[in-house]
């Protein structure tokens, strides 16, 4: 197996440091800004309150205040000079106002580079996963980790977290100089608090799971859409518009329907909240004006407890929503967690290889059980050409999949040049081996970079001769922009066999000396297939070379030809000896052979 080294084991708060790292310091700036902006804005209150007691009215500020009065020039000054108190709120909320300011623009800093960095090292993670990992997780569930759950993450940390210490921060300012004023009206402020946070976060935490529910039936939703836009020519060709419209009339029904269902509680729970806000509101009224009149409050007091009451209840009532959303937060930071925590391949440092590649018993099987390849042992003496024929299933596919460490090997050992396989690098190897996959896939991009994508410093010239050998150079001067024509999603601009010689011209690029290629040849006709390995030959002399097909004309010409049957090398030898062995070579052979032309054509295409 490979050497692995990079393991990890992240808690979800582990996971949150790791990926804030390089942000965090900017984040705990943005939070004291959030801090400085809350204090000013609770201090406003208590120069309003000041000035209605002291200065428009008559009563005598209290001892411990006089220091401060006395830094204004007492009391009588400020009464005849009524704008500095203006000019203390004007100060204070500019002071609020560049706390604001840096707030956000702090903020905005951090949460981009949290989001870069979390965006960065998830991609570049998800590469380096062995392919058993990916076989295990679907791209869709890959590509939505990666995004909505990095989006919850990001939202909930440069949003949400930073307004829960702003609401904290609020609730502690207020409710200590409101206690300070007034104990019992102070109280009745506090009491509603815990209420406005549970009743939120109970209606929130039920409001998330049905929002879940919308979000995975939004998915079944897309799914189907992208389904039918993907495969939108089997859609025509069966006729299954009408079929395929209904079901998803019936699913898009379904969603709406939910949405519905979760808008009208949402409007009943604000309409509650609100009912008890205001009654809350006009209670904290009644009683600060019966104190009022009491003489138990001051009229600045009462202004200033029902400023601070406006200012306190509608983040107090968002607090329940947010702590409701740490545990979705959670969740995500957990999905995301469960990918940096999977293992990476070591890439190890590339070497040259040389010298025959020797497959000892080799064994291989996806799920326990069930082997797939069963103790395959054969030699491919270097600068020769091994040819491997067998039925669909047989484990073709699998073998060069084993060849390059796609997969590690469950039983046996391949050499290289004498070298174990545990000795020699996954750089070494891919770096040395030029593999062409039997599904040939091509990027959105131009010809010409979908060749030169696995090389470093490619020229035009390099492309065309690569692009030549592989006998795609015509069709792709035939297009009307040539090497620049830009290759359509999944390729739709491309016949299949030119996407199987691109795919081919971009493995020759790299001038390997090992070659493998897999049924790279079934969707060309009979004669380039022939001059593809005729250039070949010429191009890449020496190269040892490895070639499946299902067509024996393919592999005829090989130095040895070995017949996989159900993971089982069953037959061995030359072309000629395979023919006089009288086995399965030889009845593909009278089959193949014995048909009209353009029925042998069809069945060599496989
Ligand atoms: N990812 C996988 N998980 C489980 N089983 C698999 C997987 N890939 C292939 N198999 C099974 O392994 C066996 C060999 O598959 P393989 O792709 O190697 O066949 P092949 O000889 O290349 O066939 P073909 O000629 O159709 O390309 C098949 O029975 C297949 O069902
Ligand atoms: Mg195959």
């Amino acid at each position: 197996m490979q050497n692995s080294t990079k393991k990890r084991t992240m808690s979800s708060a582990g996971t949150l440091m790791y990926l804030l790292k390089g942000s965090l310091l900017l984040f705990i700036i943005s939070i004291l800004a959030s801090a400085a902006f809350t204090f000013f804005s609770t201090l406003i209150p208590q120069v309003v309150s000041f000035a209605i007691n002291y200065v428009i009215g008559e009563n005598e500020p209290a001892e411990s205040f006089s220091w401060l009065v006395s830094l204004f020039g007492g009391l009588n000054f400020l009464k005849e000079n009524m704008w500095l108190l203006a000019a203390g709120i004007a100060s204070l909320a500019i002071f609020a106002a560049i706390s604001a300011y840096l707030r956000m623009y702090i903020n905005t800093r951090a949460t981009q580079s949290f989001m870069r960095r979390m965006r960065n090292t998830l991609f570049s993670h998800v590469l380096r996963l062995p392919l058993s990992w990916h076989a295990e997780h679907r791209t869709g569930d890959i590509i939505q980790r990666c995004t909505s759950d990095a989006d919850t993450i990001c939202n909930f940390v440069s949003l949400q977290l930073i307004n829960l210490f702003r609401i904290v921060i609020l609730i502690i300012f207020s409710l200590t100089f409101m206690f300070i004023m007034n104990v019992k009206l102070a109280l009745i402020a506090a009491v509603f608090v815990p209420l406005f946070i549970i009743g939120g976060y109970l209606f929130h935490r039920y409001a998330r799971r049905h929002f879940k529910k919308c979000d995975e039936e939004e998915g079944v939703l897309s799914t189907l859409a992208q389904e039918n836009f993907t495969g939108v020519r089997v859609v025509r060709a069966f006729g299954r518009e009408k079929y395929e419209r209904d079901k998803f009339e019936k699913q898009n029904v379904y969603y709406t329907g939910l949405w519905l269902k979760i808008l009208n509680k949402m409007a009943v729970y604000w309409t509650v909240n609100n009912f008890i806000a205001a009654a809350q509101g006009m209670l904290m009224v009644v009683v600060g004006a019966v104190f009022c009149v009491k003489g138990q409050l001051s009229a600045g007091e009462f202004v200033a407890f029902i400023t601070y009451n406006a200012m306190l209840m509608g983040p107090v009532r968002e607090l329940g929503r947010i702590i409701s959303n740490m545990s979705k937060a959670g969740v995500s930071l957990g999905r995301i967690a469960e990918i940096l925590n999977a293992q990476e391949e070591d890439y190890g440092e590339s070497k040259a290889l040389s010298g025959d590649i020797e497959l000892k018993d080799v064994s291989f099987s996806y799920e326990e059980g069930k082997p797939v390849l069963k103790d395959v042992s054969v030699k491919v003496p270097q600068g020769t050409t091994l040819g491997i024929i067998g039925a669909s299933g047989s484990g073709k596919s699998t073998l060069v999949q084993l060849l390059v460490k796609l997969m590690p090997l469950s039983g046996g050992d391949i050499l290289i040049g004498g070298q174990s396989f545990k000795d020699i690098s996954l750089s070494t190897l891919r770096e040395n081996i030029g593999l062409v996959l039997q599904e040939s896939y091509v990027y959105t991009r131009t010809v010409g970079e979908n060749i030169a994508m696995a090389s470093n410093g490619a020229t035009q010239e390099d492309i065309e001769d690569a692009a030549r050998c592989a006998c795609v150079d015509d069709n792709i001067k035939a297009f009307a922009n040539g090497y620049d024509t830009v290759v359509g999603e999944r390729g739709v601009t491309l016949s299949g066999g030119q996407k199987q010689r691109v795919a081919i011209a971009r493995t020759l690029m790299r001038k390997t000396p090992y070659l493998i290629f897999d049924d790279s040849l079934s969707a060309v006709d009979s004669e380039t297939d022939f001059s593809i390995r005729r250039n070949l030959r010429e191009r890449n002399a020496g190269a040892t070379v490895i070639i499946i097909s299902h067509r024996i004309t393919t592999v005829m010409h090989a130095d040895n030809i070995i017949v996989l049957d159900g993971g089982k090398i069953t037959e061995s030898g030359t072309h000629a000896e395979l023919l006089n062995a009288g086995g399965l070579y030889r009845k593909i052979y009278d089959v193949q052979m014995s048909l009209p032309d353009e029925l042998k054509e069809e069945v060599q295409r496989g």
